[in-house]
C-alpha cells in the first residue's frame, strides 16, 4: 500500500453536502431513519463514549436539539461550542482548530456563515465533519424532509416537487436531492433570487425554473418553501418582502397542486409572509413530523458516519 493509499484509507467519511452520499446510501439512511423512529431500543447505544463537537456560528433550535439528543440516545454526548466562547471567534486558523478539535472528539458538526468553513474543516479533520447548515447548503434538513415524504407517500422517485421562494441553501440541497432520488424539481423565484447556476447547471435533467409560482405548482406532489430572508440577511427583510410578494404559498397554490400534495417548511416560518397560516397549519402540512424527523434522520446519519 502506498502512502497515498494509506492516507486515502484514513480519510474519514464527511457529510458536507448531500452529494457526499450516493443515491443508494441516501435511500439506506432514509429507511434506517424510519426504522430507528418506529422501533426505539434504549439499549442500542452504538456511540457509547463518543463525543460530537457542535460548532454554531448561527442560531439554532432544531439542529442543536436533534444532534444533542441523538448522541445521548446512542450513548454518547455532544459539546455545544459557540465561536463567542472559543478561540475560533478570536481568529485561530480553521486548519489548526480542525486538527485540534478532531484529535479529541469523534465527530464535528458545524453551522457556519460560509460553506468554505465546513469544507476547510473537513479537509483538516481526522474525524467525520457534518454540515449543519451553511450559506449554500442544508443537507441535514433534506434527510428529514425526504424521510417525511417517504413516510407519508412512499418513494419520491418520479414525483414532482415544487420549491417556491428564495433560491437559497435549502433550495440548493433540494436540487441535490432531486438528482440523487430521481424526482422532478420545479423552482419558482423572483428575478435575482434564483438558485446559483453552479447548482442548477449540474442538475439540468431534474430542475425546471419558473417565474410564476402558480405555473410551477401545477400537478405537484410536494410544495416547499422557506423564509424570504435567511439568517444573516435580516437587513434585506423589507426589500425581500417586496420582491417575494407574489411567491407566497397560499390556498391558490395548493389548489393547483395534486390533491394529495404535501406542504413542507424547514422552520422557523413566518406565517403571513412565505406561507399563509391556513396552509402551514392546514391538513396538507407535515411540518411537525418533518421537524421531529431531524432527530431520526440524523441518528441514522451519525450511525452511518461514526459506527
Ligand atoms: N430547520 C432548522 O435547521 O432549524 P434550526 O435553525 O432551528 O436548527
Ligand atoms: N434558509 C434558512 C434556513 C433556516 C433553517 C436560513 O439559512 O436561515
Amino acid at each position: 500500500m502506498t502512502i497515498q493509499q494509506r492516507f486515502t484509507n484514513m480519510t474519514p467519511r464527511h457529510f458536507t453536502s448531500l452529494l457526499d452520499l450516493s443515491s443508494e446510501e441516501l435511500r439506506q439512511i432514509i429507511h434506517r431513519a424510519i426504522a430507528l423512529k418506529n422501533n426505539r431500543d434504549k439499549d442500542y447505544q452504538p456511540l457509547k463514549g463518543q463525543v460530537l463537537a457542535m460548532i454554531f456560528e448561527k442560531s439554532s433550535t432544531r439542529t442543536r436539539i436533534s444532534f444533542e439528543t441523538g448522541m445521548v440516545h446512542f450513548g454518547g454526548s455532544a459539546l455545544f461550542l459557540s465561536p463567542r466562547d472559543t478561540q475560533l471567534g478570536r481568529g485561530e486558523p480553521l486548519q489548526d482548530s480542525a486538527k485540534v478539535i478532531s484529535s479529541m472528539v469523534d465527530g464535528i458538526m458545524l453551522r457556519t456563515n460560509k460553506h468554505e468553513t465546513v469544507t476547510t474543516f473537513a479537509m483538516h479533520s481526522s474525524v467525520p465533519v457534518i454540515n449543519g447548515l451553511t450559506d449554500l447548503e442544508h443537507p441535514c434538513q433534506l434527510l428529514a424532509d425526504m424521510q417525511t415524504y417517504f413516510e407519508f407517500r412512499g418513494d419520491i422517485k418520479g414525483k414532482t416537487v415544487t420549491w417556491i421562494g428564495d433560491g437559497n441553501n435549502m433550495c440548493h440541497s433540494y436540487i441535490h436531492a432531486a438528482k440523487l432520488l430521481g424526482f422532478k424539481l420545479n423552482i419558482a423565484s423572483p428575478k435575482g433570487y434564483y438558485p446559483l447556476a453552479e447548482y442548477t447547471d449540474s442538475a439540468k435533467d431534474s430542475v425546471s425554473l419558473f417565474n410564476s409560482a402558480l405555473e410551477a405548482a401545477k400537478n405537484s406532489d410536494l410544495i416547499v418553501t422557506d423564509v424570504w430572508a435567511s439568517m444573516g440577511q435580516e437587513e434585506e427583510q423589507k426589500l425581500r418582502e417586496v420582491a417575494f410578494k407574489d411567491y407566497q404559498i397560499n390556498a391558490d397554490i395548493m389548489k393547483v397542486a395534486n390533491s394529495d400534495a404535501l406542504f413542507m417548511h424547514c422552520l422557523p416560518a413566518h406565517r403571513g409572509e412565505e406561507v399563509t397560516a391556513e396552509v402551514i397549519d392546514g391538513p396538507q402540512s407535515v411540518i411537525f413530523p418533518e421537524a421531529e424527523n431531524r432527530l431520526h434522520a440524523q441518528k441514522a446519519l451519525l450511525e452511518f458516519l461514526l459506527v
